[in-house]
């Protein structure tokens, strides 16, 4: 937290977005006329989860990120419906999300083993390892595209290492297209909100003072980095304080702190980067405007090309 808010541009870890409030105000974000990222991506699911779990077989699911779990219970239930008794780890930093998704997927789904786990997708991955059996990794509504290069090669390197030559991983993620209509899934009011949380979250976590009403909200385009960034811009100059960390820092009026990126990815930069991981394509379900894409890797017998010293 500290070294990254002493980066330039300041930045703040997007993990600071979920606790109860902010998962709640992602929920809503997903309901926002301009969010396209949930209900394209649910409508691929409801397309292709038969496919999905056909080419597979039977499979243990274990999600990184689970949030509520509803476009889950799509997949959960296709599996359920081809293969029959299956088991379904969801993996949450935020335990009460974590409660709304456990309601979510058992409400229909009689044949199913459910298992939440709080935690890192580190700390959660350590906990599946007793799982047997295929296992199917799953991360949905490109929660990959909010992490920064280093946190993605440790997510990469620890997924690898916790799958087995033949496993699978199933990606959401959102495709690089016109800026306009990225720009507007982050400019309305639920995304001005989530951001304002976040600093809420960061204040009531280690004791600081962002006042909120000092702070303006912008989300825009990086074409060079093909992702989206939010920001939060000092409208006045001030000093922030976090007194749970000792540390304080001054913020000249102007200045921005990033609060989120949110990658966008062409399917062939997408393979490049599991490749390296040592996962081979298998196949890759888009919608019809080719907004997002779920994608399937399987892990290959191919050593891992990347390490922690040479991140994506
Ligand atoms: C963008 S939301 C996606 C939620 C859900 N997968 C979907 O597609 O609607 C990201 C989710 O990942 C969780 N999360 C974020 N960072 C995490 C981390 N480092 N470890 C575990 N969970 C995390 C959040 O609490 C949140 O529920």
């Amino acid at each position: 937290m500290v070294t990254s808010l002493c980066e330039s541009p300041r930045a703040i870890n997007s993990i600071y977005f979920y606790d109860e409030i902010g998962s709640e105000l992602f929920e809503r974000l997903c309901e926002e006329e301009t969010y396209y990222l949930f209900r394209t991506e649910k409508s691929i699911l409801a397309k292709h989860a038969q496919s999905i779990s056909d080419v597979t077989g039977p499979v243990s699911l274990i999600e990184l990120g689970s949030g509520n779990a509803e476009k889950t219970t799509l997949l959960v239930g296709a599996y359920v419906k081809a293969h029959g008794q299956t088991t379904y780890a969801a993996i949450d930093i935020n335990h009460s999300i974590l409660k709304r998704a456990a309601e979510n997927i058992l409400s229909d789904a009689s044949d199913l083993g459910f298992l939440g786990i709080v935690g890192t997708y580190q700390t959660g991955l350590l906990q599946t390892k007793k799982l047997t059996g295929r296992k199917l990794l799953v991360s949905l509504g490109s929660t990959i595209g909010n992490l920064y290069d280093g946190e993605l090669n440790n997510l990469l390197l620890s997924t690898s290492s916790a799958l087995s030559v033949g496993d699978y991983f199933l990606v959401g993620v959102d495709l690089d297209k016109e800026t306009g209509i990225m720009e507007a899934a982050y400019n309305n009011q639920t995304a001005i909100l989530t951001n304002f949380s976040a600093l809420q979250h960061v204040n009531q976590r280690f004791k600081g003072n962002f006042d909120l009403f000092r702070f303006r909200y912008m989300a825009f385009y990086n074409q060079s980095m093909s992702r989206m960034e939010s920001y939060v811009q000092a409208v006045q100059e001030q000093t922030v304080n976090l007194r749970k960390l000792n540390f304080s820092f001054h913020l000249a009026k102007g200045e921005m702190i990033r609060t989120e990126i949110m990658r966008k990815f062409t399917l062939s930069a997408l393979n490049e980067i599991f490749v390296a991981y040592g996962f081979r394509p298998v196949q890759h379900w888009t919608d019809p405007e080719n907004r997002c894409a779920v994608s399937l890797f399987q892990l290959s017998d191919e050593p891992t090309k990347v390490d922690s010293e040479r991140p994506v």
